[in-house]
């Protein structure tokens, strides 16, 4: 009889070698398993606001419940182009430049999809939101990191070296991934920032594809700014946007990608076969989310702000040092004090023992080494939940170097 034993990778593809499963949705597994306060995933423990709940409520009783428009609901595709012309002065034609996805994660991986082809080059400054990479290796391209460089000064900005950037480019490079305002690092780039990306992405001819699915929480002043505004960027990026954050309604996924309209086709054509549609009475409340005042994104911003300024000073007497962010509901910290040399063990510890659950800071990096120092705290919470968290922190003290 012929040998009828599977090789445990015979099924398998060898995309999947390259990448783990996701280790910020594994610590919310953990902290759900040793009952700690959760501040490793990105998501909010209060409620999303009434009128956009009320909106959902009104198109489920009014019967929206079949498959929306494959590339999005008309309602939500005009909300986004007026919004996309009112904060950033940029013109989209809803008919031809928006695809309504399952969430910006949908968004990010359908134009990874639609542009990359083998052997092509995926630029990402790193640390980046974990998806980047695996995004990239599943749409045939290859990654390129470059180094965002950590602050020196207690205030300071996270930086790139413009010779760095520079070299990441050549022949085979067909994108560069931004995140503005950024996950994990909280910076939020500088118009000259951009404008340098802009000119090689120009001279290279390369997609500029940006996440600005934080762009309404931004602090100490910081503007952001889409680089598909800067002259000469419109008709060479994809700028991808989500309900999630801005609307506090993480589970709801519904998120977009905006592109040139030949860019568009490419990416609805993958999105119809992936998901065929976002949920259709979600999309309706969506663009009654996009209607709210001005007021509401000036308090969404005022807010965050006073949760990170409540649970900053809890990690700094804990003995963390922070890197103040200046947009995105993270503090990236940095652990050297604490005796621990590796971030994934002390993340276990921080979860088992102390009750808290983070992110290890390797996660961020493709080399885990560049984040061994580094823990990602997310303050998307109550303040009752950050307060007890800050609490449980300060058991850490033992452990700091005299
Ligand atoms: C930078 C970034 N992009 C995308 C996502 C996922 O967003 P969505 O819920 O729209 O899929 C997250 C979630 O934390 C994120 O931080």
């Amino acid at each position: 009889m012929a040998d009828i034993t599977v090789q445990p990778k015979h099924f398998l593809s060898d995309k999947v070698e390259h990448f783990t499963e996701s280790v910020i949705r594994e610590m919310t597994r953990q902290a759900m398993l040793y009952g700690a306060v959760n501040l490793a995933q990105g998501f909010p423990d209060f409620p999303a606001p009434a009128e956009i709940k009320r909106a959902a409520q009104k198109a489920v009783t009014g019967d929206v419940n079949q498959y929306a428009i494959t590339w999005g609901a008309k309602n939500l595709r005009h909300a986004i182009a007026r919004q996309m012309k009112e904060w950033q002065g940029i013109d989209v034609d809803p008919e031809t430049q928006i695809t309504v996805c399952c969430g910006s994660t949908e968004a990010l991986i359908s134009t990874l999809l639609a542009v990359c082809n083998k052997g092509d080059e995926v630029i990402t400054f790193e640390p980046f939101y974990e998806n980047y990479g695996p995004d990239a290796i599943l749409s045939g391209a290859k990654p390129v990191f470059v180094k965002l460089r950590a602050p020196v000064a207690a205030d300071g900005e996270w930086t790139f070296d413009e010779r760095e950037l520079r070299a990441a480019f050549h022949n085979h490079t067909k994108a560069i991934i931004l995140n503005t305002p950024n996950n994990p690092t909280g910076k939020v780039f500088t118009r000259a920032e951009l404008e340098l990306i802009r000119n090689l992405c120009v001279e290279f001819n390369v997609l500029a594809i940006t996440d600005e699915i934080y762009e309404h929480i931004i602090y100490d002043g910081a503007q952001h700014i889409s680089i598909a505004s800067l002259d000469g960027m419109a008709e060479r990026t994809v700028t991808i946007d989500s309900l999630s954050k801005t609307y506090s309604v993480t589970g709801w996924r519904v998120g977009w990608a905006v592109a040139p309209p030949n860019v568009t086709n490419a990416i609805r054509k993958v999105h119809d076969f992936l998901t065929v549609g976002a949920p259709a009475p979600l999309q309706e409340a969506g663009a009654a989310a996009l209607g709210l005042q001005p007021s509401y994104y000036r308090s969404l911003a005022t807010s965050y702000c006073a949760r990170r300024d409540r649970l900053m000073p809890a990690l700094g007497e804990a003995g963390f040092r922070c890197f103040r962010p200046r947009g995105a509901y993270y503090v990236m910290t940095d652990i050297s004090e604490f005796g621990f040399t590796d971030d994934v063990a002390f993340t276990k510890y921080l979860v088992k023992e102390i009750g808290v659950a983070a992110v290890p800071g390797s996660s961020f990096y493709h080399d885990p080494r560049d984040g061994a120092r580094q823990v990602r705290f997310a303050f998307c919470k109550r303040a009752d939940t950050l307060d007890e968290a800050g609490k449980r922190l300060q058991r850490l003290r033992k452990l700091l170097k005299k």
